[in-house]
């Protein structure tokens, strides 16, 4: 495996490969939703590279940039594991040089869900996908559904800037109870970890009630509400029942519906959702 910091190294050992190339974006502190993404990427091309890289233009001045969790070495350790053939690991330097000015802003969609309440986090992040796009050149790069919004307006980007590659979504992987995986459920103390499964039980909810025939929108919204509202430990900042596309609240599910949801379990923020379809 090839640990990479440098985008100059990192085009010229591109420039070597004969055979397709997959991305896989991250920043760290891999767990298996990462790895899932690697082993994806991996049957699907000859070469996978994976960046780690803690992007610090998509946290907000409030958010948790210093306290993300980071350990190089141990997730060096797993991409070996998973064979993962170019690992791309650059300084912040490297990717915003003193005098950097040039952003990627995906529009509408970003007004909405996520986009409320990290203001300029999706600015952040399509920027720099977009110049890891520039500096690997991949043929397909893979990405979570866990971040459901983000995956659309990746999506968006990519097809409104005619860049030429492939997205392809990755499905949630979760802990054996049902919380989605994520970086930040390190941060959760013993009680939190057990309050935080209530994202997963209204996401559950809002799928029975539309399993039974339910097509109010607004239901499955107040329904789910309802049910993190009675979790003390919770913090609500949105649940939405909204068009996969272009992320308009639904009042009638008469189409594709994505479910998601933000809350607080003490002082970590949790996302999640599902597809009803
Ligand atoms: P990060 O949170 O490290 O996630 C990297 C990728 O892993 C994303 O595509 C995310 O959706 C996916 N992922 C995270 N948890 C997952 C899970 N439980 N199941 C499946 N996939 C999961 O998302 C980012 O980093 C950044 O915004 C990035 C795209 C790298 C840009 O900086």
């Amino acid at each position: 495996m090839k640990v990479i910091t440098t985008i100059a190294e990192m085009r010229q050992v591109r420039s070597q490969q004969t055979g397709s190339v997959g991305l896989v974006p991250t920043m760290g502190f891999l767990h298996e939703g990462h790895l899932e993404l690697v082993r994806r990427a991996r049957v699907e091309n000859l070469t996978v590279v994976v960046s780690i890289f803690v992007n610090p233009s998509q946290f907000g001045p409030e958010e948790d940039f210093i306290s993300y969790p980071r350990d190089p070495e141990r997730d060096l350790a797993l991409l070996e594991k998973e064979r993962a053939g170019i690992v791309f690991m650059p300084e912040a330097q490297e990717i915003y040089p003193e005098g950097f000015s040039s952003w990627v802003e995906v529009k509408r969609i970003t007004d909405r869900l996520e986009g409320v309440f990290r203001p300029g986090h999706f600015r952040g992040c399509a920027t720099v996908v977009a110049k890891l796009f520039n500096i690997v050149e991949p043929d397909r790069a893979y990405f979570g559904q866990k971040d459901a919004q983000q995956l659309a307006v990746i999506r968006k980007m990519v097809s409104d800037l005619n860049m030429n590659l492939e997205i392809v979504a990755v499905p949630t992987v979760r802990e054996p109870d049902g919380l989605a995986m994520s970086s930040r459920n390190t941060h959760l103390s013993r009680k939190e970890r057990e309050a935080a499964l209530i994202l997963w039980k209204a996401l559950c909810h809002a799928q029975e009630l539309w399993d039974n025939g339910e097509r109010s929108a607004e239901r499955l919204r107040q329904e789910m509400t309802a049910l993190i509202v009675g979790q003390p430990l919770a913090r609500i900042d949105y649940v939405s029942v909204a068009d996969p596309e272009t992320l308009e609240e639904l009042v009638e599910i008469d189409r594709p519906a994505l479910v998601s949801l933000a809350v607080w379990i003490g002082k970590t923020r949790l996302i999640d959702n599902i597809s009803l379809e």
